[in-house]
């Protein structure tokens, strides 16, 4: 096989490095066209978006149904792969709605960027005067932005840690900066660089490091919902949803299944805004392990009322400027789909949607069970695959379902049982 080493790939146009990759890949003709159909996302928006594109990667994107959230209706998009997540939020947003929906709030959208500081002759020494020339820091930091500034937002604080690690003691200084509308990273990455030097002259140590964290737990979103018993099956599935929660909260293996079912929602929403999925999975993680011990990022009791009541927390790193979201065509789409107007809202919106997704799954798991609404999918792409269409899908696919049956060869039967019949 040829070497995949190309000094200057970069250099080639899209066209070109297309070129190379079916040479070197063997791509067909077909797969060649698959990957340059232009799109929505057209190659040379993608060209300009990461290094060494060949073509795009679409994914389904979908409307989740049914979202009142803080009194108003919202559809909701979601970029997923997975079958069932869409539908499911649908679901679960539509017994939502039998108390009032979600509620949601959020903090200030602030980002941590971190300075590190190694080998201070004294730690304790080097972090007090990094505290006390604190306004000169932000000034500086202020400097690199006045945009965000003019905004209200900024550098707003500075903190500093003495951290133990193997290679011995560490300051880290730490830069609370107010995002604003924007993710953020790169307002932050600029000003913690910008502001390194003057650390590194007021610690005598060397500065390594200069990056925002996605531990982003000073830009939290919240949602909150109450659901009646009635709407989600009675006081039994009730008492399924909360022993799940239970589940969870006891055992990191079924916590990690949990979380990942919240992330269904909230990665979808995130990825078809445009944002950063692996910035909002990092923290998410990370935040859901926060105590020292990997927790659920959902919880779940019940009222007096015997009703269901839901809440989650957790770090939401979104913005509706910059990025991505402000470049990619169908990003820009979802964001107006969505309806919202501010970064924060986007974040809450967000929280919402994983509360929502978490409901359907321990819904499902706590009563009929999750396959059952996976293999009516299923059946209907099969019966589609089968040469089924319109009305005759469903019923093919429901016949194939109640005989726990779900293969090409029995949707063929019963199509041709149809097509004799007719
Ligand atoms: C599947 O993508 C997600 C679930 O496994 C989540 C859960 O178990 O809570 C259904």
């Amino acid at each position: 096989m040829a070497s995949s080493e190309f000094a200057g790939f970069y250099k080639l146009t899209p066209k070109e490095r297309l070129r190379f990759v079916g040479e070197y890949a063997h791509l067909d003709k077909a797969e060649l066209e698959l990957l340059e159909a232009s799109s929505a996302l057209k190659i040379e928006t993608a060209n300009r978006m990461i290094e060494n594109v060949v073509g795009v990667m679409p994914v389904p994107l979908g409307i989740a149904m049914n979202f009142l959230i803080n009194g108003k209706d919202r559809l909701i998009p979601m970029a997923i792969e997975e079958p069932s997540v869409v539908a499911g939020a649908s679901h679960a947003a539509k017994m939502a709605r039998s108390k009032g929906g979600f509620h949601t709030s959020s903090t200030r959208p602030v980002m941590i960027g971190q300075i590190q500081v190694v080998g201070c002759a004294n730690p304790d020494e080097a972090k007090e005067s990094v505290l006390a020339s604190t306004e000169e820091i932000l000034r500086k930091a202020n400097e690199q932005d006045p945009i965000l500034v003019s905004k209200g937002g900024g550098a707003l604080a500075l903190e500093a840690k003495i951290i133990d690690s193997i290679v011995g003691p560490m300051v880290i200084a730490e830069l609370l900066v107010d995002c604003g509308d924007a993710m953020g990273a790169n307002a932050v990455n600029t000003m913690v660089e910008a502001v390194a030097p003057i650390i590194e002259r007021l610690t005598g140590g060397r500065v390594y490091l200069r990056i925002l964290s996605n531990l982003a737990d000073r830009r939290l979103a919240r949602a909150s919902v109450t659901v009646a018993k009635e709407a989600v099956g009675g006081a039994e599935v009730v008492d399924g949803i909360i022993n799940a929660y239970a589940f969870a909260a006891a055992d990191p293996y079924r916590c990690a299944t949990h979380n990942k079912g919240v992330m269904n929602g909230i990665t979808a929403v995130v990825l078809a805004t445009g944002n950063d999925t692996r910035a909002i999975e990092a923290g998410a993680h990370a935040y859901a392990a926060r105590s020292g011990k990997y927790s659920p990022l959902t919880s779940w009791k019940k009222d007096a009322n015997g009703d269901l009541v839901g809440e989650i927390e957790l770090p939401m790193a979104v913005g509706l400027v910059g990025g991505a979201t402000a470049v990619h065509p169908i990003a820009k789409v979802a964001v107006k789909i969505l309806g919202v107007k501010s970064a924060r809202e986007l974040a809450e919106t967000i929280a919402a949607v994983g509360l929502c997704q978490n409901l359907a799954a321990l819904r499902a798991l706590a009563a009929e069970g999750i396959q059952r609404g996976h293999m009516r999918l299923h059946a209907r792409n099969v019966a589609a695959t089968a040469g089924a269409t319109g009305d005759l899908i469903d019923r093919i696919a429901e016949k194939m379902v109640e005989e726990r049956k779900i293969r090409i060869d029995r949707a063929k039967e019963l199509l041709a049982e149809h097509s004799r019949s007719a």
